[in-house]
Parts: C-alpha cells; sequence; structure tokens
C-alpha cells in the first residue's frame, strides 16, 4: 500500500541490474557467444530437439526476464520491452535480438515446457567493443653493419615494446615482450617476412599496424653488392642490372 515502496524495490533491482557483473565466467553450461557493440545476436534453438507435443516456448534472459513466448503453432508473443528489437527469424522458435549494448551481456535460455521444463539452448553472450587503432613507433641505430630497431605498439590501454636486428641477410626479432594482455583482448608485437607488424585484437575484432623494417635500416643496402640491393629492393624490373 505505499506505491512510494514499491517504486524503491524497483529502482533497487534496476541499480542491482547495472552493477552486477554482466558475465558470470566459469559458473554457466551455456555456448559462449561474443557480439560486437551494436551488433545483432541469433538465438537458435533446433527443431529436433523440440518434444512431440508442449504447452509452450519460451526465451528468457538472465534467468527472471522473459523476452518472447510461442504457443505450439508457433504464435510468438513478443515482451513489451523487447518489441522492435526481436526478429522473429524463419527457423521456427529461433529469434534474432538486434542492435546489442553492453547491457545486452549474459545467459540466454531457451525453454520448452512440456509436463515439465526443458532447456533446448543455453547462450553466455558477451558484448565487446571492437579495438581501438593502436599506434606503431619505431626508431633504428646502425651499428658495425647490424642495424637496431626498438619498436612499441601503444593503444589507450596498454603499450609493448620490442626489438628487431637486420644484418645484410636476414632480419629478426631479438627480444623485449611480445604480447600484453588488455581487459578482454590482447596486444602483439611480431616480425612477418620484413614487416613489424602490431595486432591489437579481442573476441569480435582486431586492427594491426605494420612498418617496413628495411626503411629503418637503409645503410644495409649500402653494404650489400648490387645484386643484393636489386634482390633487396625488388628494383631489378625498374633499372636492369646491366645498366649500372
Ligand atoms: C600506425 O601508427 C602510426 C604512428 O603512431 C600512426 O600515425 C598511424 O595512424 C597508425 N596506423 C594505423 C593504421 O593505425
Ligand atoms: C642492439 O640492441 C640491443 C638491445 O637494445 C643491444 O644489446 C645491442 O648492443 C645493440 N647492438 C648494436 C649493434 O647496436
Ligand atoms: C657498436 O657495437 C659495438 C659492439 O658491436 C659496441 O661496442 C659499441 O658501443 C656500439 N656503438 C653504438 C653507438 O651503439
Ligand atoms: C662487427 O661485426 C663483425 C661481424 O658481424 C665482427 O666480426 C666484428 O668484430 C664487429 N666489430 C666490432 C667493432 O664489434
Ligand atoms: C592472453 O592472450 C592469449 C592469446 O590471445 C590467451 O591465450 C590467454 O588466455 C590470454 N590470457 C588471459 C589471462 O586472458
Ligand atoms: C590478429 O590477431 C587476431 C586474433 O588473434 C587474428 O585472428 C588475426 O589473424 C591477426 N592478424 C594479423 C595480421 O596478425
Amino acid at each position: 500500500s505505499y506505491p512510494g515502496k514499491a517504486h524503491m524495490f524497483i529502482l533497487c533491482t534496476l541499480m542491482l541490474e547495472i552493477f552486477v557483473p554482466a558475465v558470470s565466467t566459469g559458473s554457466s553450461a551455456g555456448t559462449p557467444v561474443f557480439v560486437p557493440t551494436g551488433g545483432d545476436l541469433n538465438l537458435d534453438v533446433l527443431d529436433a530437439d523440440f518434444p512431440k507435443t508442449f504447452d509452450f516456448f519460451l526465451w528468457k534472459f538472465k534467468t527472471e526476464t522473459v523476452m518472447v513466448t510461442f504457443q505450439p503453432n508457433g504464435e510468438p508473443n513478443i515482451r513489451e520491452e523487447y518489441r522492435g528489437r526481436i526478429e522473429v527469424s524463419e527457423k521456427k522458435y529461433s529469434v534474432r535480438l538486434k542492435h546489442l549494448t553492453k547491457g545486452d551481456s549474459g545467459t540466454y535460455v531457451a525453454r520448452v515446457t512440456a509436463g515439465k521444463d526443458l532447456i533446448l539452448a543455453e547462450y553466455d553472450v558477451t558484448v565487446q567493443d571492437p579495438v581501438s587503432p593502436v599506434d606503431l613507433i619505431s626508431d633504428s641505430v646502425f651499428n658495425n653493419s647490424t642495424c637496431n630497431v626498438t619498436a612499441a605498439c601503444t593503444t589507450p590501454e596498454s603499450s609493448i615494446s620490442s626489438s628487431f636486428r637486420c644484418d645484410a641477410k636476414t632480419c629478426y626479432q631479438e627480444g623485449g615482450r611480445s604480447e600484453v594482455n588488455t581487459s578482454g583482448g590482447s596486444l602483439r608485437i611480431y616480425l612477418s617476412a620484413e614487416s613489424i607488424i602490431c595486432n591489437h585484437s579481442n573476441q569480435v575484432s582486431w586492427l594491426k599496424n605494420e612498418t617496413n623494417l628495411r626503411s629503418f635500416c637503409p645503410k644495409i643496402a649500402g653494404e650489400l653488392n648490387m645484386e643484393q640491393l636489386y634482390k633487396t629492393l625488388h628494383f631489378s624490373k625498374i633499372i636492369p642490372p646491366q645498366d649500372v
């Protein structure tokens, strides 16, 4: 009889919803699914898993929120708060939840009532922002026919660096940390052919930044004989060696 109290209770429930961690790691048996912020989530259930007859079927979020119910004839009833966000798919009883935000992270369960309740599908969903771009800064020192390059990969959250060395023949990664984990992702630095590559990745996206190592070690070219120089720089098609 105290409407104020009722409001208070609802408010508290909402607050709890916001502050309780969205993902309960390890405690659930659902299929892990990662969705980029703003992306869509397909909640699929196999027709073959249904009992021959049942009373009704529903999709639930976080055990307490019913999203949509289905009659045995396939007639859906989308709950108010999910209207406009749920699309019923051609596949019977499967749905698509659109435009996910981080608040949509959590467990989704497909439940059918046929005398007793049966769980037909369970998904542990994590909504993640795509990774930010990564800066690649490098600096080189040339000494005694070898070129030393120090490179750093930097994101707003973390940074790693590594050193590389080139002699006349080859380039290789010398040392330094080559991988760090950020919250839910990782940042890696490595050598591929003669390029230094920074790779910033998480479960939903990755971005790289790349630089040619040889461009930092121009003096190496001077140490090579001309044939090696042409091979190294791939100039042979532009200036035939016999013209030198
Ligand atoms: C790579 O890093 C450089 C240096 O910080 C930056 O200017 C450039 O925009 C980055 N490129 C990409 C593709 O992120
Ligand atoms: C290259 O860098 C490494 C690590 O910084 C250093 O130990 C080494 O002496 C350097 N070599 C040259 C030739 O500068
Ligand atoms: C160049 O390398 C030699 C050893 O290979 C080292 O003694 C010397 O300090 C290095 N010079 C510079 C400027 O790094
Ligand atoms: C320069 O490098 C060569 C082989 O790479 C080595 O034999 C020579 O001792 C080095 N010179 C110095 C001053 O470190
Ligand atoms: C760090 O990243 C690597 C590779 O992406 C992964 O195998 C490892 O489990 C991650 N560690 C943590 C603590 O997230
Ligand atoms: C970057 O890392 C992601 C995740 O590990 C991987 O899928 C992708 O192929 C990598 N890209 C490059 C260019 O290394």
